[in-house]
Order: C-alpha cells, then structure tokens, then sequence
C-alpha cells in the first residue's frame, strides 16, 4: 500500500527546437524536428511518479486552450488525478521555450500564464488532496506564497514535504525550514548556501559534512544534491545504518535530451518515499528515473515505468 502524492505547481505546454549548439546573443540558428509537448516542471513530477505507480494529485491551472487539454491528458494517461488543475478562463496555458543542443544540454524561457493565477486559496480549496498524503511535492514554477501555502498544508497533514528549488529564487526561512528533504543540484545548492562552494564531484564524502551542517543551520536535516553526469549525493542528518553522507554513482547513458531529467528524479523520488523506501533507497531509484528519462526526446514523453528503472538497477547490483 502505497501512500499518496500531492504535487502543487505548474503545468507548461514545452515548445521545443532542437540545435546543434545553443545560440549566443543577437544570433539566429537552424535548428530542426520543432516539437509541441507536455511538460512543466510539477505536471512532469506528478507524471514521473503516476508512471512509477505513485497514487498522484496535482494542484495547478491551465488554461482553457487546446495546450491545456493536452497537459491534463498527458497527466490522466499517467494515472494522475488531475480534479484540482484549474481551467482558467482569459488566460493562456503556461508556455515553455526550449531548446535542446546535440549534447541534450538546453536552455529554456517560460511564460507563466495561468500557471501564475495559482493562489493560497487554491492549496486551500485542494484541502481534501493534503488529507492523509504521505508526500507532498513542491518547486518553484508558481508564486512563492503558494508554495508557502502548499508546504504548510502538507506539513499539517503530517507528509514529507519535498521542495525542489528550481527555477532557483531565494525563499524564505519559514518555507525551507517547512521542507522534509530538499531536492537540489549543485548550484542551487550554493545559490541557496549564500554563495558557499559545494564539494568537487569526486571529492570525498566527508568533505560534504559541512554542506549538511550548513543546510541544518537553516533547519534542514535532508537534502538531495543532484550532480548531472557525476550522479548525486543524499545529505541525511537523521540517516541511521545508510550514513549521513552517501554518493550515488552516475548512471551513464547517451543523453539525447536532459529536459526535464530533474523533475523525473523529483518524482521518482517523491514515489519510492511514498511506498517508504528510505531517502537513500529512494535517492538512488531517481537517479536512474532520471538518467532514462534524458536518452529520449521529450519530458513525459520520456519518463521510465517501475520495470524499465528496476532494469537498470539490478544491472547495477
Ligand atoms: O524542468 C523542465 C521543465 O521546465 C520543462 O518541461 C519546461 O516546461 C520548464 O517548466
Ligand atoms: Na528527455
């Protein structure tokens, strides 16, 4: 018995090029194989996990636009319960401009429509969702007093609140200190430390001792630092037997498309927390989640099932 997922945030509709390299300034490419897809960083966390079994709510808004039918399709067909996306009137569905190098590496532009109507009042009226939740799941692609909102909502309910700080903005004390484990890469981690230097990717463990004791200044006891092709390390003040610091070793795969390869750990993650699987356990099924999810175009179109990611892993062992 799995226990259920609330994602609050965003829902995008992804336009995206693919290029060879990434354009400068003031400069105009050919690029190819134009593609209009679903993503947004919480629709792809809710799908991440709806794939993965997770029994999954989101909270968010799209508009009444045909982007926004293919958002809660793409989400439904994932087995997501998509009755709290608002469909707002007189607003465009948020949109995403992406483009995608030969490396897989990206650059993305988004406009918020009606992700950027998505208020307190709307976690509020979402209340029967947080109720008996296991995991609550959380970034930054809608107003930070929503956020707020959600992560006391799902703090009340007694869930772990998992706060992903990406597009990274500076948040308050009172929302990170909300958070149960904190999902970041390296340079959100710094940006959110004030600028402190984050451990070389194959620095020892125990040069992550004071990252840990930084994040616990801020009354944060978990956090996640994903490290892209150096894998990732688990942070975990409360860790019994698994240790305080463990890295997880980089799955390599030819990467395609790293779009949304974050949020597929965020979800995963969000879904072996909520079968209750430790944070390490949890940790190191994302970051094979996430490796998948970047050998193919697309965002949700991308993300692995259970037996694709169990694959990988029992290879690893
Ligand atoms: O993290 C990837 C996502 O960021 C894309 O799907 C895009 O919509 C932006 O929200
Ligand atoms: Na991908």
């Amino acid at each position: 018995e799995t226990g259920r997922i609330v994602v609050v945030g965003s829902l995008n509709a992804d336009l995206t090029i693919y290029t060879e390299r990434l354009p400068q300034p003031g400069e105009t490419l050919h690029g190819e194989g134009f593609t209009v897809n679903p993503g947004g960083k919480s629709a792809n966390q809710a799908v991440a996990a709806g794939l993965l079994g997770g029994a999954v709510s989101l909270v968010g808004a799209v508009g009444q636009d045909s982007n926004g039918d293919m958002l809660l399709a793409s989400c439904s067909a994932a087995g997501v319960d998509v009755t709290q996306v608002n469909r707002v009137a007189g607003v465009e569905t948020g949109v995403a401009v992406v483009t995608v190098d030969a490396a897989g590496e990206n650059s993305i532009v988004i406009s918020a429509g009606a992700n950027g109507t998505l208020r307190p009042a709307d976690v509020a009226a979402a209340q029967a969702a947080f109720d008996g939740s296991s995991v609550v799941c959380l970034c930054l692609e809608v107003g930070l007093d929503t956020v707020q909102a959600a992560a006391q909502a799902g703090h009340d309910a007694g869930a772990t609140v998992l706060l992903n700080l990406s597009p990274y903005a500076p948040v308050a004390p009172e929302l990170a200190s909300l958070a149960d484990v904190l999902l970041v890469n390296a340079h959100e981690a710094s940006q959110f430390l004030g600028g402190e230097e984050i451990p070389a990717p194959d620095a020892p463990t125990s040069d992550w001792e004071p990252v840990l004791e930084h994040f616990a200044d801020r009354g944060l006891d978990r956090a996640v630092v994903t490290l892209g092709a150096n894998g990732s390390v688990v942070l975990d003040g409360l860790a019994g037997s698994e240790g305080r610091v463990v890295r997880i070793a980089p799955t390599k795969v030819d990467a395609i498309d790293t779009t949304g390869a974050g949020d597929a750990f965020t979800g995963a993650l969000a879904a072996r927390l909520a079968a209750g699987d430790s944070l390490y356990t949890s940790a190191a099924f994302a970051s094979v989640s996430a490796a998948l999810a970047a050998t193919k175009k697309g965002t949700q179109a991308a993300y692995p099932d259970e037996t694709g990611v169990n694959e990988v892993l029992g290879n690893k062992q």
